[in-house]
């Protein structure tokens, strides 16, 4: 049987459309299908040699109304596909907009044995299929190449030439085709005319903690928390109005603040937050600085633990959830 690659659609502006093609700003994300995406990658044959693509479409959406049903309905695809034995990988195309959360949910979710054999490679777009210059099909024949590399693994996300981690990559431009940065880690590698090179090692297993199944939890039971930010002026306001929602759908478990610095979060709000705590919510706390982690931690800092190996909020929001679940 002939190896295969899968193309997972997830919708964002690699599937978008405008009315014009000069206009690569007022768009309608999640327009095309994946399949016809495909048939628009450049020299896509040549990449894949005697091996052939395959196509679902997943969901189509512009990825910052993504919801967590949805990380879950791609997971359970990402799955099927990379248990079957003639699949080389799995390629997703997503928006850009939430692209670092659903890499870093499925680098933590998906069974490590799985993505130590063979990678899942996200890739996006900043301009719309319907572009003079789209980006998108360059970033999918870039994308497929990773995803064939010999030796490839864990969960990759693949734009403007270079390959990022799931576990460091986030978007730091909202308009510039090279929108992703991995920070101090730098990208894993480059893709250059179609072949990959290899800056660091692949990425290995995820060192932040262990794969959690949430397939064994219902979505409405994921447990909610929420990402606040500290900041001149800060409150305690938000966190007491979080704690008062008695009867929300779902109860309040964690709350993750981005904290000024080194992690440091207002007094105000802090006063806030040990009251959380002191009715069982756990409080992260990461820096909002754009690089380096929370250095030390000083033992003043009594609301909160600090998240592991520097995440930004938005993935530690995830590990947090991750946690919380694993404990339910
Ligand atoms: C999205 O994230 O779905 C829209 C924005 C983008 O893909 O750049």
């Amino acid at each position: 049987m002939a190896e295969k690659l899968v193309f997972l659609g997830m919708g964002g502006t690699i599937a978008g459309t405008a009315s014009s093609a000069g206009d690569n700003v007022g768009y309608t994300a999640a327009q095309v299908g994946v399949q016809a995406l495909l048939a628009s990658v450049p020299g896509l044959q040549a990449i894949l040699g005697d091996r052939e693509a395959a196509a679902e479409q997943v969901c189509q959406i512009d990825s910052k109304d993504l919801a967590h049903a949805d990380w879950q309905a791609l997971r359970s695809r990402v799955l099927h596909y990379l248990a079957m034995p003639e699949m080389a990988g799995v390629v997703v195309t997503h928006g850009t907009d939430t692209l670092e959360e659903t890499a870093y949910f499925l680098s933590r979710t998906v069974p490590a044995e799985l993505l130590a054999r063979k990678p899942v490679v996200l890739t996006c777009a900043m301009r719309p299929a319907s572009s003079l210059t789209p980006d998108g099909p360059g970033n999918m024949a870039d994308a497929a190449a990773v995803a064939l590399c010999s030796g490839a693994r864990g969960v990759l996300v693949v734009c403007a030439g270079k390959v990022h981690s799931a576990a460091h990559v986030q978007k730091v431009h909202p308009y510039r085709t090279d929108a992703f940065d991995s920070g101090e880690a730098g990208p894993v590698g480059l893709v250059e005319e179609g072949r990959v090179r290899l800056l660091s090692d692949w990425p290995g297993e995820d060192a932040s903690g262990h794969h959690f199944d949430l397939a064994a939890l219902p979505i409405q039971a994921w447990p909610r928390v929420e990402l606040l930010f500290s900041h001149a002026g800060a409150t305690g306001s938000v966190v007491r109005a979080l704690l008062a929602q008695a009867g929300a759908e779902a109860p309040l478990r964690g709350i993750v603040v981005a904290g000024t610095g080194n992690g440091t979060i207002h007094k105000s709000m802090e006063a806030a937050l040990l009251e959380a705590q002191a009715l069982g919510v756990r409080v992260l706390r990461v820096s909002r600085c754009a690089y380096g982690q929370v250095v030390g931690g000083s033992p003043s800092h009594r609301s909160g633990a600090f998240a592991a190996a520097g995440l930004s909020g938005v993935k530690a929001r995830i590990a947090l959830m991750l946690e919380i679940a694993a404990q339910t």
